[in-house]
């Protein structure tokens, strides 16, 4: 019998010739399947106001069934796996003339040329879950821009440049963390590296596994949700307090759950701390940091390349870099990513709300 798939595909090309030679799953896409899937995107950059669009949203997941079938067999398949740090898939169309100059801050970027580009990270987010975005960053926008913003250089937010951004798990301090942190690279001349690490299962002894199994630990908000990160007419309205809230009482909780023999993982390498005065809690996670500090590995996405970085699997930053400000910097545009949706009801307005944090 033929394997189902095979047979009505002809001439596809098979999936990762290798798949367990890294510890990500990787796809690159032949050059038609990138014409197909760019000008799927480009008929819903017609059709359809911005990426943000409620309609859209709604209709993304239907509208990514008419990408290539070898893409959505890659992301079928490698979603239901727990080893894959990360998937990735390479060989996205960018025309860098087209795409235009980086802009100087994200509240420029929705105006540029890189509109299709967020059209095109919904949809292949669409094949994963629900996307959502945060009240308290980059002013509630679903696609937000990462790029190196003047001034911000050594901050601990992914604006940052000269200062490598730590590793972490997006998120981190909230249960309605993504799933998936989509990035879209669409400029990386000088090809600064995104940095991923798994939980460092192997080297941890079982007392020190027991003690991140518990809830003696305090996981803070990273600077991205604060205020002074988000525009000024956005400020002041409740959705900070929840923020203030969680920055001065978190509650204690566990870095890894689930099973002993795959566990998830949730750590902010700058914002986590043992419980108050638990010295055991204090040395378990310096070693976990430490292991994770020399796990931790390059992956440098090009432009047309597209990650989803499995944010239970993995803690994830980037290299330290020079920013230019010339409009030539690197520019990626990214995405939260839910398996489901009606988790984070009890923090958004509305059952079709994909802010959370704005009730
Ligand atoms: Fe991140």
């Amino acid at each position: 019998m033929t394997e189902p798939g095979t047979k009505r595909d002809g001439g596809e090309p098979p999936l990762a010739s290798a798949p367990h030679a890294r510890p990500w799953n990787e796809l690159r896409l032949t050059p038609r399947e990138a014409a197909e899937a760019a000008a799927l995107a480009s008929w819903c950059a017609r059709e359809y106001e911005d990426a943000e669009d409620p309609e859209f949203l709604a209709e993304a997941s239907v509208i990514a069934h008419e990408l290539p079938k070898r893409l959505r067999r890659f992301i079928a398949r490698s979603r239901l796996e727990e080893r894959p740090h990360a998937l990735v898939v390479r060989g996205n169309l960018v025309d860098d003339e087209l795409l235009g100059p980086t802009p100087a801050h994200w509240r420029d970027a929705l105006t540029t040329g890189s509109r299709p580009f967020s059209f095109l990270l919904v949809l292949y987010a669409g094949l994963l879950g629900d996307v959502f975005g945060w009240a308290t960053q980059q002013d509630g926008r679903v696609v937000t821009d990462v790029l190196p913003i003047r001034g911000g250089e050594h901050s601990l937010v992914s604006s940052s440049s000269r200062q490598e951004l730590g590793w972490h798990t997006e998120d981190a301090f909230s249960p309605h963390r993504a799933d998936y942190v989509g990035l879209f690279s669409l400029r990386n001349p000088d090809r600064v590296a995104t940095t991923l690490a798994g939980a460092p299962l192997g080297e941890l002894d079982e007392r020190t596994v027991d003690v991140l199994f518990q809830d003696r630990f305090l996981i803070r908000p990273d600077d991205s949700h604060l205020p002074v990160n988000n525009s000024t007419a956005q400020r002041g309205s409740g959705e900070f307090e929840e923020i203030a809230r969680a920055v001065e009482r978190p509650d204690p909780v566990p870095i890894l759950t689930g099973h002993r023999a795959a566990p998830r993982l949730r750590i902010d390498g700058d914002f986590s701390a043992p419980a108050d005065d638990d010295e055991e809690a204090a040395a378990a996670l310096k070693v976990l940091r430490e292991l994770i500090d020399a796990e931790l590995y390059d992956v440098v996405l090009h432009a047309g390349d597209v990650a989803f970085i499995d944010n239970h699997r993995s803690v994830h930053g980037r290299r330290a870099f020079q920013p230019r400000y010339d409009g030539g910097d690197r520019w990626l545009k990214r995405i939260n990513v839910t398996r489901d949706l009606h988790r984070s009801r009890e923090v958004r307005s509305g059952g079709d709300s994909r802010v959370l944090g704005r009730r």
